[in-house]
């Protein structure tokens, strides 16, 4: 064998053995994840606006809590069918997202949680701009739809 011919086998099969790296590092689960990572972002963005104003941390402002109310409420309408596909759990995918494997394996179970969740944000769309106590009255069962659904479904922050 004459040496340029040793050099490429070489070369292809440093290709080859780089080509299961990249594999890891991006693949088809990416998208969905980031997705549905920036949907709860945007939920938790929206709930610390709420929030601040029922704990008093920042002023009510009426057209400021409808306004976040109609986002949360709008967040609701999304399709997540995609963004939640089979085999996304940390038990596949590890460190790349905190969803629990019994997302999927209880199913519908998840889809009752996001259920009373959204029932709970129909409330609050109709009485954040009511003023601060329609406010206060409307918001808790909201965040215990958040933490209804994390408790069983979302694995704890590693530290
Ligand atoms: C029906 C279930 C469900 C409901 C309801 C829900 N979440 Fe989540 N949330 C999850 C799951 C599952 C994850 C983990 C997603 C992942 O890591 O892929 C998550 C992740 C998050 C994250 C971390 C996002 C990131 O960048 O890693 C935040 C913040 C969050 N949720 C906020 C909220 C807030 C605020 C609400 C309520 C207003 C809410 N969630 C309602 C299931 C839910």
């Amino acid at each position: 064998m004459g040496i340029m011919k040793i050099l490429k086998k070489l070369l292809i099969a440093m290709v080859m053995a780089a080509v299961p790296l990249a594999a890891v590092q991006a693949g088809p689960m990416d998208k969905p994840v980031a997705a549905r990572k920036a949907d709860m972002k945007l939920r938790a963005f929206y709930m610390g606006q709420l929030g601040g104003m029922a704990k008093g941390k920042i002023a009510y402002d009426a057209k400021v809590a409808q306004g976040a109310a109609n986002s949360l409420l709008a967040l609701t309408k999304l399709d997540g069918s995609k963004m939640w596909p089979m085999g996304s759990g940390n038990d596949k995918l590890g460190d790349m997202t905190r969803a629990k494997p019994e997302i999927w394996s209880t199913y519908p179970e998840v889809a009752g949680k996001g259920k009373a969740y959204k029932m709970a944000v129909e409330n609050l769309a109709k009485a954040a701009g009511s003023g601060l106590d329609a406010l206060k009255g409307a918001i808790g069962p909201v965040g215990k739809g958040c933490g209804g659904c994390h408790k069983p479904f979302r694995e704890k922050k590693k530290k």
